[in-house]
């Protein structure tokens, strides 16, 4: 690994033994992109891919040439107007009026391991080997404003991570409108552009589309990174797959707005961009100040998308996810939500408790509805202390309670939000998201919280530590329940206004911070209406996120499959909950619906009483199976194998690291008669050795590593429905899970 600068060509050359970026400073003093891609040789000279060449009815540059236009050149970080037509990185609004700007190459630093960027969530080195950073500095002359951009090159994975910073050096101050943390200029357009989107119950789809020339984009402007579109976008040429073919991911590490986009020119060039998204966005850079964009991790892959997955999963799981909880085991927890919503006494809790722990439940989570006046959505939210009519001994008695029990104890919080039927809204009223003069819009009767002002964000953190550093709480569910609208501050005033979605996430980072801070012992899982801010910003300062509200088990199919083309399973909340679905009034077999569940951070969302002796005992076995095989499930490297988007069955698996062990998971949807032969593919296990499969605890039988892979794991199933068998009859929603064992 390294990063390479040719004095004499002024050509950057960052690589390792996979993957090459190749950028260079251009004629004009600008940075030109020249490639990125599989590894290629360190050369003198890379020059002939700057191509200009003369154009009918496009624009040049210099006075004496009909040749250099930046509309025709791939560029590392563009601009508009100055002869390139097409969407630009960056914008800066001047007093006069003008936005035109003319960064030139100054200078350059090239160091080993990786800087943390300041407030913002960011990928990490545990020591200098691991990575190598440049810094290029580029310089607007008239302007007098600094930019560096930011690259740093891990070893070991086909990832490079960027982002820019800007500095005012002049005397005036000036707007910055747009300010992508990537852009990535392509010579072609011959790929799909697969993005991940969906709705509350239904995150993260996967859906495809070919590049057109025009601009294809998603992205987000509800405040958080949102349940629609998710901050993750992949180029992958058409005739790619899961297992071989060219693929690179786009992943910003943030949770606010966002833009991904590509625009196909019309001579077949893809820019490619993330980054904050520039709509409404502007932040008033005064003499002297800085802006740091958040950070965008984009991984190459030769080997298609699982292995361009797999770098995502290491990355995020161990370079990104910090703190005690990165490398433990998750507990199997027992949420309280489906069970009682907002229904309990403490009474009923600790009974609902003392069944989860006979079951073998590690963690008990109480939701919703334990503080001040919460008894529905209405009430309470910013007044954190607890309801002492519901809860006599606070929660700290039942916390006490609980751990007395054998359990540990986690409890839900919504930070970021108030009702105006509570003591918090009526002492600041001033203190939430609002337009002065304007309708406050609601959504579930609540409001955000203005945490782009410090002294709330101070607020809550005091009456919120108070609660963690009396009471023993070993976990915290943070869910967020809405999206802004009217965005506009009274803390700042009118040139401010357009940074304050941004310093709203700014604001719950730093809270998130000084929590992960003080009280590094708790686990923490984010939330947002479930899966509504799964984004690699916040897997920064929570190592699991709550999935998907909807918890029935072929759904859940979709959603961790989509998930999981960016974030490890140890990421992915994942919890058993009763039938029929409270999302969907669909009945899924029990045995289903934690084998979708064990393939996350695993847990059950209901009252464990309510089920049948039998139901209780496959649960024992459930919960025995994840304790004994949630390292390897979190930690090995993880294979989509069948998709749910594509047909009736979902298969994925886990393989161990030294891949002696693996585990299989095969899903059925719709159940189907006297149909075809089925062996599927086993991917990632090593060709020699033997594995013996075991399925619910009986052999079945021991094949070579190049067996299962090759010919394939026979999976005909006992779907025929007429011939008797002693094979467990297939059902709609059916599944199995395979163990694989080495020799
Ligand atoms: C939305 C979350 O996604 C649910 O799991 C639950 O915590 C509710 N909020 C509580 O209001």
């Amino acid at each position: 690994m390294g990063i390479i600068f040719s004095e004499s060509t002024k050509e950057f050359h960052l690589y390792n033994d996979k993957i090459s970026y190749l950028m260079r400073v251009m004629g004009n003093g600008q940075m030109g992109q020249l490639y990125f891609g599989k590894r290629i040789p360190q050369k003198k000279d890379y020059g002939y891919l700057i191509e200009n060449r003369y154009r009918p009815v496009s624009s040049y540059m210099f006075d004496d040439e009909y040749s250099f236009s930046l509309e025709h050149l791939k560029q590392e970080y563009p601009s508009y107007g100055t002869s390139d037509y097409r969407m630009p990185a960056l914008e800066i609004l001047q007093s006069n009026g003008s936005r035109i700007t003319n960064f030139q190459y100054v200078s350059h630093k090239i160091y080993q391991g990786k800087l943390a960027l300041k407030g913002l969530p960011a990928t990490y080195t545990e020591s200098e080997e691991e990575a190598d950073t440049l810094e290029l500095l580029l310089r607007d002359e008239l302007l007098q404003v600094e930019m560096t951009l930011l690259y740093t090159i891990f070893q070991k994975e086909n990832a490079i991570a960027r982002s820019v910073r800007f500095e005012n050096k002049g005397g005036e101050a000036y707007q910055l409108t747009r300010a992508m943390s990537l852009s990535l200029d392509l010579p072609d357009d011959e790929y799909e552009w697969i993005q991940f989107s969906g709705a509350w119950g239904r995150e993260r789809y996967v859906k495809t589309r070919m590049l057109q020339q025009g601009i294809q984009s998603v992205g987000s402007t509800r405040g958080a990174s949102s349940h629609h579109h998710n901050p993750f976008v992949m180029l992958k040429r058409p005739t790619a797959d899961e297992f071989q073919g060219e693929v690179m991911g786009f992943s910003l590490i943030y949770s606010g707005n966002f833009l991904a986009q590509a625009e196909v020119d019309t001579y077949k060039v893809t820019r490619m961009m993330i980054g904050i998204h520039p709509f409404g966005f502007s932040w008033c850079l005064e003499p002297g100040q800085e802006f740091q964009t958040p950070e965008a991790v984009m991984v190459y892959s030769a080997e298609g998308m699982n292995s361009m997955s797999q770098t995502f999963h290491r990355l995020f799981r161990t370079r990104l996810a910090r703190g005690i909880w990165r490398d433990k085991e998750r507990p199997v927890l027992l949420n309280n939500w489906e069970a009682t919503y907002f229904d309990f006494t403490e009474e009923k809790l600790i009974k609902i408790a003392k069944t989860a722990k006979e079951d073998g439940v590690e963690l008990f989570v109480l939701d919703d509805g334990w503080f001040s006046t919460r008894c529905g959505e209405t009430s309470g939210l910013g007044d954190w202390w607890p309801n002492m009519e519901r809860l006599p001994r606070g929660i700290k008695g039942l916390s006490e309670a609980i751990e007395d029990l054998g359990l540990k104890f986690g409890l839900w919080f919504e930070l970021e939000m108030v009702n105006k039927d509570s003591e918090l809204y009526r002492k600041h009223p001033d203190w939430i998201i609002h337009t002065p003069g304007r309708h406050e819009s609601h959504g579930r009767k609540q409001y955000v919280l203005d945490f782009s002002r410090k002294e709330v964000v101070d607020y809550i953190y005091e009456m919120v530590a108070k609660i963690l550093r009396e009471s023993k709480i070993s976990y915290i569910k943070w869910d967020m329940n809405r999206n802004i609208t009217e965005c506009f501050s009274e803390g700042y005033g009118a040139e401010h206004q357009g940074e304050i979605f941004h310093r709203y996430i700014l604001g719950l980072y730093d809270l998130y911070n000084r929590l992960n801070t003080q009280f590094p012992e708790i686990l923490f899982e984010s939330c947002a209406s479930g899966g509504g801010r799964f984004d690699p910003g916040l897997l920064y300062y929570a190592p699991q996120c709550w999935t998907s509200d909807d918890t029935d088990a072929a759904e859940r199919q979709k959603i961790q499959y989509g998930t999981s083309y960016a974030y490890p399973v140890s990421s992915m909340g994942a919890h058993v909950s009763i039938t029929p679905n409270h999302q969907l009034n669909r009945t899924t077999p029990l045995k289903t619906r934690g084998n979708v569940a064990a393939f996350g951070a695993f847990g059950y969302e209901l009252d464990l009483a309510r089920l049948t002796s039998e139901e209780r005992q496959m649960v024992r076995e459930q919960i025995l199976f994840v304790k004994k095989y949630r390292k390897l499930i979190h930690t090995g490297t993880f294979y989509r194998l069948l998709s749910p988007f594509e047909g009736n069955f979902t298969a994925w698996m886990v393989v161990s690291e030294d891949k002696k062990q693996a585990i299989v998971g095969y899903f059925k949807m719709l159940n189907d008669v006297n149909r075809e032969f089925r062996r599927l593919h086993l991917h990632g296990l090593d060709q020699e050795s033997i594995y013996h499969l075991w399925e619910d605890g009986e052999g079945k039988g021991a094949f070579y590593g190049s067996e299962l892979m090759n010919i394939g794991m026979v999976t005909t199933d006992n779907a025929a429905g007429e011939l008797p068998s002693d094979e467990e009859p297939c059902s709609d929603f059916w599944s199995r899970i395979i163990v694989l064992e080495a020799e």
